[in-house]
């Protein structure tokens, strides 16, 4: 095998999950070149096996062991492919750090991904829910989506349009499994357009004292505010996020507003759905700061999970659905999570 290949076995998986969840994986390969894929998928390991590609684990919870080998893309070129009138592109590899590519990307002049600053693990997972935070979602920003998918040996050029994206979702969630994502090509403006509607980011931006924000000001401001709302997974673990903030008939949103004053809504791009707030509903219940044993809820955030030191996944699986519980019985509203769950359905 390929010198960009490298084959571990009863792999600990507890260091590559931001929750930091003990768990064990049968094998893993990382691979440093995707080009080598097609030799590596057809090897005697993952040829019954396909993978279950893992980035930064920052949106995964294993409930269990996983019962397939890993891949890891650990390839983290960035580099301008093109130049097309006020734009570029720019492509990077899967395995590279997302907020790297941000602070990157800005480096050279190019703007658009700002408000996805600090958003944990790596390029390639970024198109599988169309991460998004202040106001912006990655799919925006994508010009296309390189992948090979293992069923049947082809690799694939997939337009956003292609990609499917939504809000926490894209083609690649639906059909998980059929593509891995080797890189991605991000068409990027040089001319700054801020996007600064999102609650708090004019704020942070008036207490640092700027009044005419550049793409690297937006930036900054939205690393503060996301320092001082979500818990650090490298001091306490979890995956951001937990739940999906849910999507209703704007009739059922409307109700649920006139009962509830002071739930936040958010508008979906259709005047036939509005998004509610998970965090609001899950606070509301009184579980903001509770913990079952280690499995608890971020005393900063109601919508975060937190291990706070020895939970299991399981454990924190049956909290998640003692939550979801909670939330459907006083409010009608089913939740569904983000992460991807291992070894559990939802
Ligand atoms: P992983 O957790 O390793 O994988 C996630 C999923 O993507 C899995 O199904 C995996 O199989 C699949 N996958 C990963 N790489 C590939 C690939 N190359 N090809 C095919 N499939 C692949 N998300 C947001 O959208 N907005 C936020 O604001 C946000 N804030 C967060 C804050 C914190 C503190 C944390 C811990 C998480 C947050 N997240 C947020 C979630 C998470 O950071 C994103 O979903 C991120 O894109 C996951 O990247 P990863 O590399 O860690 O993916
Ligand atoms: N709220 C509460 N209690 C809380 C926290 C928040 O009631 O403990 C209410 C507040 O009214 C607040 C509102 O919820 O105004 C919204 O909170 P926040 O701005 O933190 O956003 P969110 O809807 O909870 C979403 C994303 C985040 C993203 C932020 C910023 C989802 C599921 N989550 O959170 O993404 O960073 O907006 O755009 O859409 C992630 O996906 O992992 C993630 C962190």
């Amino acid at each position: 095998m390929s010198d960009s290949v490298r084959l571990f076995r009863n792999v600990p998986l507890k260091s590559r999950n931001t929750f930091g969840v003990p768990a064990f994986a049968p094998l893993l390969a990382e691979v440093d070149d995707a080009s080598v894929l097609p030799d590596v998928l057809a090897s005697a390991n993952f040829r019954d096996h396909p993978p279950l590609v893992i980035g930064g684990g920052s949106n995964l919870l294993f409930v269990g062991d996983p019962q397939v080998p890993l891949l890891a893309l650990t390839g983290n070129r960035v580099t301008v492919v093109a130049e097309v009138h006020d734009a570029a592109i720019l492509r990077a590899d899967a395995g590279t750090t997302w907020h790297a590519l941000v602070m990157e990307s800005l480096a050279l002049g190019l703007c658009g991904l700002e408000n996805l600053a600090l958003i944990p693990g790596t390029v390639g997972a970024a198109p599988i829910q169309n991460i998004g935070a202040y106001g912006v979602e990655v799919g925006e920003f994508i010009h296309r989506v390189e992948a090979f998918a293992p069923a049947t040996g082809e690799w694939h050029y997939l337009s956003a349009t292609d990609c499917a994206f939504a809000y926490r979702d894209s083609l690649f969630k639906r059909e998980s499994g059929r593509f891995i994502i080797t890189a991605v090509e991000f068409a990027l403006p040089r001319n700054f357009s801020p996007r600064l509607s999102y609650a708090g980011i004019s704020a942070q931006l008036a207490s640092a004292g700027v009044s005419n924000p550049t793409a690297q000001d937006v930036a900054a401001a939205v690393v503060a505010i996301r320092r001082s709302k979500l818990p650090d997974p490298t001091l306490i673990g979890n995956a951001g996020s937990f739940f999906k903030n849910p999507i209703l008939p704007a009739a059922q949103a409307s109700a649920l507003q006139d009962a509830n004053p002071s739930m936040p809504t958010f508008a979906t791009g259709s005047d036939a759905t509005r998004k509610v707030s998970a965090a609001w509903l899950i606070d509301a219940c009184g579980w903001k700061g509770r913990r079952n044993a280690d499995a608890g809820v971020s005393e900063s955030h109601a919508l975060v999970l937190v291990n706070h030191g020895a939970a299991s996944g399981l454990e924190l699986y049956e909290l998640a659905r003692e939550i979801a519980g909670s939330v459907r019985k006083r409010f009608g509203v089913a939740l569904e999570p983000e992460p991807r769950l291992i070894g559990a359905i939802w």
